[in-house]
């Protein structure tokens, strides 16, 4: 039972937790069982606020169990706001709503990225200005205070350095790959990245697994492999870019684990950080890969067709490619890497799904049934991991 809220009475800390025999004070307290005696010298709350009765926690074997039924009482006083845990239901709100509201950034962001590379096909440079959106965001939001400012140190930019390195080369794989290939293909070869994950960490880790994980490769590489043979607009590029970035991302997410260590960085903060250090790494790449008369130029055969619209879905690209990827690490810091996985791939779902529908791209059945596979297979792999 959780947070069984009592009206409000004047009595002690004392009385409502170490007395015996006190009479129930109201109709709804009196189905529980009664207090155990506990002897302690002094009462450690005074109570003339509301009690919330958080939970009744019960051990031993089932005849004694009545007997020894133990209400925890964590007493407070309602205006003071004192750690009351949320309870489970709240909690998996909360985590439902974080899982929306990053699908939903995720598929924003999709669209506008290839509505951009569709017209204008400068992935180097539209990966820059996403980190720079995102950094300059974060930086506002620091300076009015509306997010808190981290406290980072030499050693934390020094651990986050390769995290920062393998995030810049899977951000910059993925654009370019979207920038030859449909957003769906892109996606449907980024949900083997378990697999990518399983094999470095067996070869070059020196991890193992259970053969159920082993296993569940086969769907996820079949699948994928299956999808690539029978893609209608296949690029060797971007078919490259997806499986680049896949590698990248495994690195990522193994050189986080360990930079994260022990820092006290929220998620939010340590996405912000790892957004200012890839755009410092990415920047000259950029201007050395495509550079500013590509830029210039591009972009004025770009307005003429599209109109200066483009402006707008180069911000909207930007903007929310840092908003799913920071709701994506808040969601990291409630739930576990396995729960993080799983909703990834569902985030992949929604993308592949709305991608084919707006941009609608043509898909063979058979295609469609590769992807499904690969997917289900990711499915398969969270299971086998638990
Ligand atoms: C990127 O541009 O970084 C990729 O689109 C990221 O893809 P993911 O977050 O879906 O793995």
């Amino acid at each position: 039972m959780t947070s069984l809220r009592q009206p409000a009475v004047n009595f002690s800390g004392t009385d409502a937790i170490f007395r015996p025999k006190l009479p129930a004070p109201s109709r709804r307290l009196s189905v529980l069982p009664p207090l155990p005696v506990r002897r302690r010298d002094s009462a450690v709350v005074s109570l003339s606020k509301p009690l919330f009765v958080s939970k009744v926690e019960s051990f031993g074997d089932h005849e004694k169990r009545r007997e020894r039924e133990v209400i925890v009482c964590k007493a407070f006083e309602a205006d003071k706001s004192s750690p009351v845990e949320p309870s489970e239901s709240a909690r998996k709100v909360k985590i439902g709503l974080y899982f929306a509201t990053w699908w939903a950034l995720n598929v924003v962001f999709n669209i506008y990225n290839k509505k951009v590379l569709n017209a204008y096909p400068f992935p180097w440079l539209t990966s820059t200005l996403s980190l720079a959106a995102g950094s300059l965001i974060m930086l506002v939001s620091w300076a009015l205070r509306i997010a808190e400012t981290p406290k980072t140190d030499l050693d934390f930019w020094k651990a986050l350095f390769p995290v920062a390195v393998a995030h810049t080369i899977g951000h910059v794989a993925a654009t370019v790959s979207m920038s030859k290939v449909a957003v769906s293909f892109t996606h449907i070869i980024k949900s083997a990245e378990p697999a990518f994950s399983v094999l470095v960490s067996r070869f070059i880790l020196g991890e193992t697994f259970p053969m159920p994980v082993y296993l569940s490769l086969l769907p996820i590489i079949g699948g994928c492999g299956l999808a690539a043979l029978t893609e209608l607009n296949f690029n060797m590029i971007g078919f490259m870019g997806a499986m680049i970035s896949n590698l990248a991302f495994v690195f990522r997410n193994i050189f986080s684990k360990r930079g994260m260590k022990g820092k006290d960085v929220s998620g939010m903060n340590y996405y912000a950080c790892l957004s200012m250090l890839s755009l410092v790494l990415l920047t000259p790449f950029a201007f050395a890969v495509e550079g500013p008369q590509m830029w210039a130029l591009g972009w004025e055969k770009a307005v003429s067709t599209i109109g200066p619209q483009l402006f707008w879905w180069m911000a909207a690209q930007s903007v929310f490619y840092h908003l799913y990827n920071q709701v994506s690490y808040m969601s990291l810091d409630e739930i576990s890497p396995l729960t993080f996985s799983i909703g990834n791939t569902m985030k992949r779902i929604s993308v592949i799904v709305s991608s084919i529908i707006i941009f609608r791209t043509p898909v063979q059945p058979v295609n469609a049934l590769g992807a499904a596979i690969a997917v289900l297979g990711t499915f398969l792999y969270s299971q086998a991991k638990q």
